[in-house]
């Protein structure tokens, strides 16, 4: 059913995004994979039975309209796109600094705006879906999540919006909203059995994507099933 679409991960150099990527080739989807480390993409096509590397930053249109380009002249095509990639700075306000709240927000909110928009006009050719991997910190604040909160709350109002937009242009908008997953981002990965995984993730995204398309899968909440009792 996905065997033969195209898709553009965001973020697809670590963790969950790398974990989508593998996922989305076993399916027989032909990948493109956009991150700034560009060696980790390489080695990760290499991998793949049909991806390549499209190195860039999430925070600069004109890398994710080349991506996008490149995407439609090499592979034939857009027909899902991930919007992953995020960054993670947790220090309460009076120690946030003006350039650490703009890297949160250009990444995690203005990202997946850039891609969603540059991916709109391929998107829209053949029935698209884009899928935004927020958080269950976009629901719930806490301490020192001040510029992650803000920015996962933020990416939630652009995901909904986005759908009552562009199911008229017949894409579909999911958005998948995990607790923590064991990652690299908050720091080295813990290995703690009980913590959803990104591969959890990713056959999440798969399932959304799969789902019949007269279906507009709204926020999928992923939770461990048996966190540790507080
Ligand atoms: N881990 C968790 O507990 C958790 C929970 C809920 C939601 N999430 C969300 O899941 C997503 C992926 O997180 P993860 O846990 O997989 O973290 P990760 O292992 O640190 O991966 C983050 C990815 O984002 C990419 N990235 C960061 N800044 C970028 C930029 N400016 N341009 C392009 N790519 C950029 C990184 O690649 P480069 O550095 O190579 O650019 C990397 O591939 C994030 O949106 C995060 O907020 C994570």
């Amino acid at each position: 059913m996905l065997k033969g679409k195209v898709a553009l991960v965001t973020g697809a150099s670590s963790g969950i995004g790398l974990e989508i990527a593998q996922k989305l080739a076993a399916e027989g989807v032909k990948v493109g994979l956009f991150a700034r480390s560009g060696d980790k993409l390489e080695a990760l096509a290499r991998k793949l039975a049909e991806a390549i590397a499209l190195p860039g930053d999430i925070t600069r249109y004109e890398d994710v309209e080349g991506a996008v380009k490149r995407l439609e002249a090499e592979l034939g095509g857009l027909d899902f796109l991930i919007n992953n990639a995020g960054v993670g700075i947790f220090k309460p306000v009076q120690e946030l600094s003006p350039e650490e709240w703009q890297e949160v927000l250009q990444t995690n909110l203005t990202g997946p705006f850039y891609a969603s928009k540059a991916a709109v006009p391929a998107l829209q050719k053949h029935g698209g879906h884009i899928v935004n991997i927020g958080s269950l910190a976009g629901k719930n604040a806490f301490a020192g999540g001040a510029a992650y909160n803000a920015s996962k709350f933020g990416l939630l109002g652009f995901s909904e919006a986005s759908m009552l937009d562009l199911r008229y242009l017949g894409i579909r908008v999911s958005s998948i909203l995990p607790g923590s997953v064991d990652t690299p981002f908050g720091g080295a990965p813990t290995g703690a059995a009980w913590k959803i995984q990104a591969e959890d993730v990713a056959e999440a995204v798969v399932y959304v994507l799969k789902s019949n398309p007269r279906v507009m899968p709204g926020q999928l909440e992923l939770r461990p099933a048996q966190p540790p009792k507080k």
